[in-house]
């Protein structure tokens, strides 16, 4: 196939970007997307002239590091697919296709098509962790859990903190990424003892980083290639609401 590329560029933070207009002429429909890019920047390369910078990491769908608006959505829009498991053969011989970094506040553009996403850590750093002495590994059934609670939380620990949620959001809300991670802990015996406290700290870390507030437009849902649930969103809601009495 022989695809036009139209890729965000941008110096630096304080660059102004602009959109640059690349040929790829020779993608093969088994290719992934990024293995697309690996192949422009190498002829950019060639030409001695500056490659698309991107971010990336494990190419399989589970560390959270690619992230590209890809024409207008997080990840492309295939459901539950990153940009890393994105594959040609969605594209048809001629597209145009633009490519764009996660545009939001929170997110300050680095370079070209990376972000920084430190901000989510910050949530993170605010309470999503359990205080407890590291050691020996517990013994498998020492916390009996329950098989329900086990599978909610499992669901909601699925998020790989992408950001795309915070990309598609119109209030570039975080909520979903936030829900996620405090109900994932506060379902488990380990968890629910800081509960409270973790709740109000990441939601208030999240208002002080610029994210904005949820008013249900559900886009962080249908971009999140984990497939998170806005149900996690009410049940941050109703820990919030519970850590105020
Ligand atoms: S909730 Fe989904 S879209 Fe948001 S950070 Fe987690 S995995 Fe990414
Ligand atoms: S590169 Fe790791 S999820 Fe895409």
């Amino acid at each position: 196939m022989k695809l036009t590329l139209h890729v965000w560029r941008q110096n630096g933070p304080d660059a102004e970007g602009r959109l640059e207009t690349y040929d790829a002429p020779d993608v093969s429909p088994d290719q992934s997307f990024l293995e697309m890019l690996d192949d422009v920047n190498e002829e950019l390369v060639k030409e001695g002239k500056d490659p698309i910078a991107f971010d990336h990491d494990c190419r399989e769908g589970i560390c959270g590091m690619c992230s590209q608006v890809i024409d207008g959505v997080p990840h492309g829009g295939m459901e539950r697919t990153t940009v890393c498991q994105l594959h040609m053969r969605v594209f048809n011989d001629g597209d145009e296709v633009f490519i764009e970094p996660w545009k939001s506040r929170a997110f300050p553009v680095i370079k070209d098509l990376v972000v920084d996403r430190g901000a989510l850590d910050k949530i993170i750093q605010a309470g999503g962790y359990v205080s407890c002495h590291t050691g020996g590994v517990p013994d498998g059934n020492a916390h009996p859990i329950a098989k329900p609670s086990a599978d909610y939380a499992m669901d909601a620990a699925e998020c790989i903190g992408c950001g795309a949620c915070v990309a598609a959001c119109p209030n570039g809300s975080a909520v979903l990424f936030t829900g996620a991670k405090v109900s994932q802990l506060a379902v488990l015996p380990q968890g629910k003892i800081e509960a409270k406290r973790r709740v109000n700290l990441m939601t208030e870390t999240s208002k002080e980083l610029g994210f904005g507030n949820c008013t249900n437009h559900y886009e962080c849902q249908a971009s999140c290639p984990k497939g998170i649930d806005v149900k996690f969103i009410a049940k941050l809601n109703r820990e919030y609401i519970k850590a105020l009495f």
